[in-house]
Formats: structure tokens, C-alpha cells, sequence
């Protein structure tokens, strides 16, 4: 039996880098998935590529209505929605915070933290309903620890609300067997931390213990583990998987 057989899920953020690779997991685990993102050619081409268990909805996480969609779609297709993992975000500016602008910070916000929240509200009715699920929010090492030389507030606000609101939630819905629990991913090989570092990251895997980035499938395994019913009693609480970083 494969491990995340019955499950429904929805993966936001899965046309490319971890949220595509956390996709290819899962329907080799046997869940069905639901892929979503604002890049629809690629999202779509992805879920055609890993077949029946596969649908993409096209979505933008910071809008209430296109999660009414998606639910709406992907339970149509599959059924109820039993695994949520709120991957998609945004770097957004690196500015220090003086000349951070409003506009920016609330750009970011409105996917990385208000997106999670509007996940978590869409599908806890269907996760009621079935008689629980596995919610697992992507934070981040800055949703643990401030960022050192490269100031983005929003980013680390955002990050930061993540774990906190996964810890509500799972305090909240504990009771009816909805567990809630958040990753935070150090350096990781995906066009994200490509475009915020040069090529590799420059020197940045000097400051990792184990001396390199993830590769996205290491990150993958952890949800994969969440997600499961493996992770039976794990709530509330988060993981990271930096490499070391955080560890000093
Ligand atoms: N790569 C890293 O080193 C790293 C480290 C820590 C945390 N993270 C977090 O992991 C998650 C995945 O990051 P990644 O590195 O794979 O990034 P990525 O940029 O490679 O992929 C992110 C995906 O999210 C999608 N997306 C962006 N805005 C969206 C929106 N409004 N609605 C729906 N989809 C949207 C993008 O189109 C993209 O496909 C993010 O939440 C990120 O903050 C990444």
C-alpha cells in the first residue's frame, strides 16, 4: 500500500520548484492532487504529464473566490479534500525597512500569509466533513530566525504568521482530527532561491553544516510524512529542514 493512498490533496504553488516536486510525490504515493498556481501552462503541463490522479486549477491564493473554485473543481473530480499544503509564496523586495514600500509589504502578505489563512478556511469544511485531515503550511528558516544581510520584513512577517496561525489552527481543530503543522525549508535548489541569490547562492552554503541547498526532493519527503498518516500525532508543531543552519 502506498502512503498517502485515499488522500485527496491540493498543493498550491506546483507548476514549478518544491510545490511540482511535492506533486510528483504524492501521486506516486498514490494520493490524488489537485495542483494549482498563477503559472497556467506549466502547472497544466505537469498534471498531464503525471495522468489520471493529477488535475490543475488554475489560482491565485490571495483571492477567496478562486479557493471556492478550486474546491468546487477538485472535489467534483476527486472527492473531498482531505491534505492542503499551502506552498505558494513570494520573495518579494529586498529593501531594508525604511524604504520598504507599503504597497510591497502587503503584496507579500496577501500571498504568503493571507493565502495560507484563506486555504486553511476553504478546506476545513471538506476536512469536517470527511472526518479529518493533514494540513501542512511551507514557512521558512525566516519564519524561525531574521535574516541576516538581505532585510525583507514582509517576508519574514509573513513566514513567521505562517507558524503561528498553523499553531491555532491545530489547537483549534484538533478535536475532529485535522492536524496542522508548518516546514521551514533552508536554502533550496528552485528557481525562487535562484533568483533571490546568484546561480548557486554565492557563499551562502559556507553557513550551512552540511555544506550545500537542498535539493527539492528532500523537502518533499517531510510533507510527504505530514501529509501521511504516519504523522498521526504530530500537531502543532514545526520542521525544519535547513541543512543545520538554524543549529547556531
Ligand atoms: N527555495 C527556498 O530556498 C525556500 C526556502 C524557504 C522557504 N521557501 C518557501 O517554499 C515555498 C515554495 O518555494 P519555491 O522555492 O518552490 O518557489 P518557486 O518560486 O520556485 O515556486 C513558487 C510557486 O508559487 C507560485 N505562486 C506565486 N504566487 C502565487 C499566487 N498568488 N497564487 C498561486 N501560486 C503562486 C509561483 O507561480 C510558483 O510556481 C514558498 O512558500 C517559499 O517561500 C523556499
Amino acid at each position: 500500500m502506498a502512503r498517502l493512498d485515499g488522500k485527496v490533496a491540493i498543493i498550491t504553488g506546483a507548476a514549478q520548484g518544491m510545490g511540482a516536486e511535492h506533486a510528483r510525490v504524492f501521486v506516486r504515493e498514490g494520493a490524488r492532487v489537485i495542483l494549482t498556481d498563477v503559472h497556467i501552462a506549466e502547472g497544466a503541463a505537469l498534471a498531464d504529464e503525471l495522468g489520471e490522479s493529477a488535475m490543475f486549477v488554475s489560482h491565485d491564493v490571495a483571492r477567496n473566490e478562486d479557493w471556492a473554485r478550486v474546491i468546487t473543481e477538485g472535489e467534483a473530480r476527486f472527492g473531498p479534500v482531505t491534505v492542503l499544503v499551502n506552498n505558494a509564496g513570494i520573495i518579494g523586495a529586498i529593501a531594508n525597512t525604511v524604504d520598504l514600500a507599503e504597497s510591497e509589504y502587503l503584496r507579500v502578505c496577501a500571498i504568503n500569509q493571507t493565502g495560507v489563512f484563506l486555504g486553511m478556511k476553504a478546506v476545513l469544511p471538506s476536512m469536517l466533513a470527511a472526518g479529518g485531515g493533514s494540513i501542512v503550511n511551507i514557512s521558512s528558516i525566516s519564519g524561525i530566525v531574521a535574516i541576516v544581510g538581505s532585510p525583507n520584513l514582509a517576508y519574514v512577517g509573513s513566514k513567521f504568521a505562517v507558524r503561528g496561525m498553523t499553531k491555532q489552527v491545530a489547537v483549534e481543530f484538533g478535536g475532529n482530527g485535522i492536524r496542522v503543522n508548518s516546514v521551514h525549508p533552508g536554502y533550496v535548489k528552485t528557481p525562487m532561491m535562484v533568483a533571490a541569490t546568484d546561480e548557486d547562492g554565492g557563499g551562502a552554503a559556507s553557513a550551512i553544516p552540511l555544506g550545500r541547498f537542498a535539493e527539492p526532493q528532500e523537502l518533499s519527503n517531510l510533507v510527504l510524512f505530514l501529509a501521511s498518516d504516519e504523522a498521526s500525532f504530530v500537531t502543532g508543531a514545526e520542521f525544519i529542514a535547513d541543512g543545520g543552519m538554524t543549529a547556531s
